[in-house]
């Protein structure tokens, strides 16, 4: 049957950890000038319905590192754009290539499009999730800072597609999760009542982030709530993570988030291109982590 990563919990914590621990050995041997062409003629189908920096370029020199091709599709340039049927795409789309990897607006659509695929399909963020990051995210938390399992996360912000599959993570990799979010910024009631004897929520970002080990948030305006933006900024302005903020947290705490970040909105200056920020490394990680990824879905 073939394998997707639509879901963090597409996959159960023994294949997620080797993904993991393989994306640390292929960081090393990329970076002592080690090639790896496991996916030579293999292309990778790339769908964006929204804008994308991270995400497209990892893929891309992914696959380019990996000895494949990518293609990116833009949804305005193929004819899902135009109306033509997700399950007529999917049927396409996967007959010519190895993988496709979608990033659209509706969950349901990439559920759908896996559906009709005779390929492995990745999320690469929907309204729902964003299960690509987590694994960059657990990947950089262990290179810092070693086993997850049992340490104390905080989720600072919008209860959005990044939070919710921390949530799924927590379930997996048995760490704590507190989160704290505005009121009506919660996540979805599915995710709620699904994960709720694993989070703990609290109303105050201090409380959540009391002994955390990690502190991370994301923007307060996610892609295509545009129009939100001034009611989104007037709603968070007790959520901004500031150096306040962080000195509740443990002293060797870490900060993450997936970027774009707005500094002076939902972080600090001080805080993301401080010490204790990971930023960078995890964004880099994105890269290593979805090659090893592709491997697995790829290769099996
Ligand atoms: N974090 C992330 O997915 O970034 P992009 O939107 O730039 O791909
Ligand atoms: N929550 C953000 C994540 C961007 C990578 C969004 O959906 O825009």
């Amino acid at each position: 049957m073939t394998k997707n990563f639509i879901n963090f919990d597409d996959l159960r914590l023994k294949d997620l950890q080797g993904i993991i621990d393989r994306a640390i050995s292929l960081k090393k041997k990329h970076k002592s000038g080690k090639i790896n062409d496991s996916l030579k003629n293999k292309t990778l189908a790339m769908i964006f319905d929204k804008s994308s920096t991270r995400t497209r370029v990892s893929f891309e020199a992914g696959m380019t590192q990996l000895g494949g091709q990518s293609l990116f599709l833009s949804e305005k340039d193929i004819q899902l754009g135009r109306g033509e049927p997700i399950t007529d795409s999917a049927i396409v789309i996967s007959s010519m290539v190895d993988a496709v990897m979608l990033r659209l607006s509706s969950h349901e659509d990439i559920v759908e499009f896996s559906k009709h695929s005779s390929k492995p399909v990745i999320n690469a963020l929907s309204d729902e999730s964003h299960p690509c990051q987590i694994l960059a995210d657990l990947m950089t938390y262990q290179e810092y800072k070693g086993s997850i399992q049992g340490r104390k996360i905080a989720w600072i912000g919008d209860g959005c597609n990044v939070c919710q599959t921390y949530m799924q993570a927590a379930a997996i990799f048995d760490f704590e999760l507190s989160i704290t979010t505005p009121v009506g910024y919660e996540p979805s009631n599915m995710f709620i009542q699904k994960y709720q004897k694993k989070v703990n929520f609290f109303n105050n970002p201090m409380d959540a982030c009391r002994d955390a080990d990690m502190v991370v948030t994301d923007v307060w305006t996610s892609m295509g709530q545009e129009s939100e933006k001034k009611q989104r900024e007037a709603a968070f302005k007790d959520f901004q993570v500031n150096q306040e903020l962080m000195s509740s947290a443990k002293k060797d705490a870490v900060f993450m988030h997936c970027l774009p970040a707005y500094r002076g909105v939902e972080v600090s200056s001080e805080v993301i291109d401080g010490n204790q920020s990971v930023v960078w490394s995890e964004a880099e990680n994105r890269l290593h982590v979805q090659k090893s990824l592709l491997l697995y879905l790829i290769e099996g």
